[in-house]
């Protein structure tokens, strides 16, 4: 039997394992010879300073399903492309304006504002191609997984929740509205990397369920936590600017309900993803519940 330490040195080795290979991944798809210093500028926005939380749910789902290892590295890498472009545009002058990303200039400031809106531009086509090499992929699987990540990086997911969150500035949402703001801005892609990882494997609609479950309240969770370390946290441990929530008069659920009640919430959210995960029933979910646990404790 393994003593509690050992699981934990276990999961994070398993962490480290697979964030180092993410990240050869990336930089392997992510060139730099792309024209007009594209490639360089896409790289930037990519590689070194990612938590690769979306790759690493990926991987821990379609590990935990049997799933087929080559669609998952795609999977993983497409959704963290996604992810990437999505924080490009995010810091834009004409959204949020920030300065600071993953402890370096944004790509807006280092490579000017056009080449960053090509940057997301190229990271978001680049990730559906990843998705449909012309071998390698079952067929099916790949349209799966295209689908899972479209839906959830369009108007339903990632950018309608980022349409609502620019059309909120300086209103007082309540929580229903401001729960359904952070399942799509940042709940959807968490939820579709669970669910990417799910289908990469055969597992049968309850289990399905329970999946989306956990990733429903862990995505929503990781936006209530990211609400919190804006206030609580500095920009150095950050890597972005810190307190600029509150400046920028955006609702968030430290505004909604204050501090200590945000930071119960998000706890109580990730026990259900925790009891969502049991009762899957599957074996091999320890690194899930790791995860879990992660998104909890990070600091950035
Ligand atoms: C930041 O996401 C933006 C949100 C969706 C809250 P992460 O905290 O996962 O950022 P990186 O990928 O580790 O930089
Ligand atoms: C970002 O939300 C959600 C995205 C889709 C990128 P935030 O605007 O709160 O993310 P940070 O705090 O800048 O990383
Ligand atoms: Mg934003
Ligand atoms: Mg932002
Ligand atoms: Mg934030």
């Amino acid at each position: 039997m393994n003593h509690p330490s050992d699981t934990q040195a276990q999961v994070e080795l398993w962490r480290s394992e697979r964030q180092t290979a993410v990240e050869r991944a990336l930089s392997t798809w992510v060139v730099s010879d792309a024209p007009g210093g594209l490639g360089e500028a896409m790289r930037y926005a990519v590689l070194d300073g990612g938590k690769r939380l979306r790759p690493l749910l990926v991987l821990g789902t379609s590990e935990a399903v049997g799933g087929a290892t080559e669609a998952a590295m795609r999977a993983a890498c497409a959704v963290e492309l996604i992810h990437a472009y999505s924080l490009v545009h995010d810091d834009m002058p004409c959204m949020d304006n920030d300065v600071l990303r993953r402890g370096k200039p944004t790509v807006h400031v280092q490579f000017g504002e056009a080449q960053a809106l090509l940057v997301g531009d190229a990271l978001q086509a680049l990730a559906f191609e990843l998705l449909v090499p012309e071998s390698s992929v079952e067929p099916r699987l790949a349209s799966d997984l295209c689908r899972l990540l479209a839906r959830a990086a369009g108007a339903q997911g990632m950018a309608g929740g980022q349409a609502v969150d620019l059309a909120s500035i300086g209103l007082a949402l309540d929580q229903t509205a401001l729960e359904r703001m952070h399942r799509l801005k940042t709940g959807a892609l968490l939820q579709a990397s669970v669910l990417m990882g799910a289908a990469c494997g055969h597992v049968n609609a309850t289990t399905t369920e329970q999946l989306r479950r956990f990733g429903a309240a862990l995505g929503l969770a990781f936006q209530v936590v990211d609400d919190v370390l804006d206030v609580t946290a500095d920009a150095a441990t950050l890597g972005k600017t810190a307190g600029k929530d509150a400046a920028a008069d955006k609702p968030t659920f430290v505004a909604l309900m204050g501090l200590q009640a945000a930071q119960a919430y998000a706890d109580r959210l990730l026990s259900q993803a925790h009891e969502a995960l049991q009762a899957t029933g599957l074996a091999r979910v320890e690194p899930l519940h790791a995860l879990t646990d992660w998104v909890g404790r990070r600091t950035h």
